[in-house]
């Protein structure tokens, strides 16, 4: 009974995490969720980066078509702010949109507070990748994941 190994690409996006003026607390969050929740083993490859719209485009490329992570999750960088720029990124380097991903999280978001109204999170497919964006609050991302699941309480995340 061995499950297959998941290789899953995250990306925590904040300018103030990645110069250290805070400690990041997305990527732990993103793996302590996936721990819990995910069965297979799992190659996290990890990436923080600023709220550089250039060096997100890049990171995302590189995760899908170099890394060829079939999943890839980011968290912060979705608001309204003008330096929230990580759906700008998503949507620059997609093949397709799969915009049911962002509509049910932003769903989901909005029995937990009414600011999620604010977050332009979306879901996209870039060759055989799937990029999910996620809130940057750090208990976002275990209540928008978690959420993502059909009637019997399954993921539709698919491949987790
Ligand atoms: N979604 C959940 N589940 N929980 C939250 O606390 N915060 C919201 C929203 N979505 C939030 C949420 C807020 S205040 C903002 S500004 C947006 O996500 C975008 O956050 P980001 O720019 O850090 O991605």
């Amino acid at each position: 009974n061995t499950l297959p190994l998941l290789k899953i690409g995250l990306v925590s996006i904040s300018d103030r995490a990645s110069t250290g003026i805070y400690a990041d607390q997305g990527l732990p969050e993103l793996k302590k969720w996936l721990q819990r929740a995910v069965l297979n083993p799992l190659e996290l490859v990890e990436q923080l980066i600023p709220d550089e719209q250039a060096l997100i485009e890049s990171t995302l490329i590189r995760l899908a078509d170099d890394e060829l992570c079939p999943l890839i999750l980011t968290t912060g960088g979705t608001g309204p702010y003008l330096r929230d720029v990580t759906p700008e990124a998503t949507l620059a380097v997609a093949d397709r949109v799969i915009p049911g991903f962002g509509e049910l999280m932003r769903q989901i978001s909005l029995h937990f507070t009414p600011t999620a109204i604010l977050s332009r999170q979306v879901g996209v497919l870039r060759g055989n990748s799937l990029i999910l964006n996620l809130p940057g609050k750090p208990s976002a991302i275990a209540e928008t994941l978690g959420g993502v699941k059909d009637e019997q309480g399954k993921t539709m995340i698919p491949g987790i």
